[in-house]
């Protein structure tokens, strides 16, 4: 029996072509858990190039991925900005299958306009980072973790932060933020959910290569003149010289952690947060 049989997982931000979302919902969907896959709809320009051309259609095409591995998928579109949508994803999913087992918080605000001195930050943003990346989190931990205790049978909620929730660096104050209030938001749900059998855990990835949206990215590649599937390449490569175990991740490094973390054996494990970064930082 394969160690997930039974269980429902709810991933967000599950759309990506490459994304870590798409990788833990296929992780865990191969390891016997249903999957209910959300994501927020986006138009072209905000996709990554790749996801363009090769007409990649976001949680439709996950879902079929995840079918052809003999589990079964619920999609469900939901923005995380909307507190009501985040009920109703909660709740379709409980309907559909019956129980929600895990939750993997993994969404988050699409990089670049944040990047930006504390000074120049415009409110909007911040406010927008806040609330995909740290209340949503909330709110998905605060829905499922309901459900979770009156099942009875106990659950596990995978919260996926950052190097970023450990380290500042210029130019990062919301995101950075965003991402360091997800440890401290895992610590006390971890020890809310505790006496009822969830374990609230977070992994921090450092560089994974995505193909992630970066506004910031796109405005740089069209300075340079050149497309940003080629610029992307360019900072992977750069990016990797610097990762001491000399490459970035993949999103299947991640959903190797998150996968561990959702199963019976990391039962006596909770409120921490784990480094998938190849040695870039210990702490
Ligand atoms: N890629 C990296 O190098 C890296 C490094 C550290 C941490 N992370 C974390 O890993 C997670 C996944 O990263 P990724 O690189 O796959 O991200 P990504 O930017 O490729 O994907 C994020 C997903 O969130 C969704 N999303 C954006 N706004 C939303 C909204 N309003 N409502 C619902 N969904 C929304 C997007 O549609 C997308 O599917 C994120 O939490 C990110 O912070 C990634």
């Amino acid at each position: 029996m394969r160690s997930l049989e039974g269980k429902v997982a709810l991933v967000t931000g599950a759309g990506g072509m490459r994304g870590i979302g798409r990788a833990v919902a296929l992780k865990l969907a191969s390891l016997g858990a249903d999957i209910v896959l959300s994501d927020v709809k986006r138009t072209a320009e905000d996709l990554p190039p790749k996801e363009v051309k090769k007409q990649w259609r976001s949680i439709d095409s996950v879902g079929e991925e995840v079918e052809a591995l003999g589990r079964r998928c619920l999609k469900v579109w939901c923005d995380l900005t909307v507190s009501a949508q985040i009920q109703a994803m909660v709740n379709e999913a409980v309907a559909h299958f019956g129980h929600l087992d895990i939750l993997v918080n993994n969404a988050r605000a699409i990089i670049g306009r944040d990047r930006v001195p504390v000074t120049e930050m415009p409110e909007d943003v911040w406010q927008h980072f806040l609330a995909v990346n740290t209340t949503a989190v909330m709110l998905g931990i605060k829905h499922a973790g309901k459900v979770m205790i009156k099942q009875g049978t106990g659950g596990r909620i995978i919260n996926i932060a950052s190097d970023a929730s450990k380290r500042g660096r210029p130019k990062t104050a919301a995101y950075v933020t965003s991402k360091f209030a997800v440890l401290g938001l895992t610590q006390c749900s971890a020890l809310d959910l505790a006496p009822y059998g969830i374990t609230v855990n977070s992994v921090c990835p450092g560089a994974i290569d995505s193909d992630r949206m970066n506004y910031l990215e796109q405005a740089q590649a069209q300075a340079k003149g050149i497309p940003l599937e080629q610029y992307r390449e360019d900072v992977v490569r750069e990016t990797a010289r610097r990762i001491p175990v000399g490459r970035v991740g993949q999103g299947e490094d991640v959903a190797n952690v998150v996968a561990f973390l959702a199963s019976d054996e990391a039962s006596f494990i909770t409120g921490q947060a784990y480094n998938v970064n190849g040695g870039a930082l210990f702490h």
